[in-house]
């Protein structure tokens, strides 16, 4: 299998890059792809960098050149939901852009004519996340994540993100991955711990949680390759 793992920032795949080890780097787009060989399988490993864009083109390379035919992305996100909290792990069901609005032409929020508001998850890839959870004893939380190209740190625009698209979490990547992964084809899944609650202190709880969160996250992702590539 070629298996593609995503983080948006470095802190996101060092942990990843740390436990495979060797690997060999390949430059695409201004951005590395670490290509790393296990047994029969090959996992391409990169940040794409903050946003919707950037993921759109790791995601894309990912999968048009290096014919992954699997993606996993890793990485934190701010808690809307009251019950997650710093550190907990939330597997996305389904994602959404909470900055995409025609609705001056009528349209829902969120909605681009010949797309959908919410783009599921792999049914698969998530069943497999939720065995590993369960096999390992993890608290895995599972909801509605919304992305956009913003840092939410203001409760009033977390509640408004709460009220239009019912979203448990936010980050800036998701629903791009899951956009290009759904016109191409290729399944997906979307994992995040919590690094902030996406209000006013949300700049300092991200600067102290990203590095133990992103590693939450990563670790988790491992233990998913681990049943992923037993083969
Ligand atoms: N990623 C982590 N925390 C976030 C936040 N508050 N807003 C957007 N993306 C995030």
């Amino acid at each position: 299998m070629r298996l593609g793992i995503i983080g948006a920032m470095v802190e996101e795949i060092t942990p990843l890059l740390e436990k495979f080890g060797e690997h060999k780097k390949i430059q695409v787009g201004g951005n590395t792809y670490y290509e790393i060989t296990k047994g029969v399988h090959k996992i391409f490993i990169a940040y794409s960098k903050i946003g919707k864009v950037h993921a759109a083109l790791t995601v894309s390379t990912m999968i048009l050149h290096f014919q992954c035919e699997k993606i996993i992305f890793s990485g934190v996100a701010g808690g809307l939901n009251a019950d997650l909290k710093v550190g907990d792990l939330l597997l996305a069901e389904k994602l959404c852009q909470h900055d995409v609005d025609i609705t001056a032409f009528g349209h829902p929020l969120g909605f681009i004519p010949e797309s959908k508001v919410y783009i599921e998850a792999d049914k698969n890839l998530n069943a497999l996340a939720k065995q590993v959870a369960k096999a390992q004893g993890i608290d895995l939380q599972q909801g509605i994540i919304a992305s956009g190209d913003a840092f939410i740190a203001d409760s009033e625009k977390k509640q408004w993100i709460i009220s239009n698209f019912k979203a448990d979490a936010v980050e800036m990547e998701g629903a791009s991955v899951a956009v290009v992964c759904d016109l191409l084809q290729v399944p997906f899944c979307v994992l995040r711990s919590i690094s902030d609650s996406a209000d006013g202190s949300a700049d300092v709880s991200f600067d102290e949680f990203l590095e133990s969160s992103a590693k939450r996250s990563a670790e988790f992702v491992l233990k998913m390759c681990e049943s992923l590539l037993e083969a």
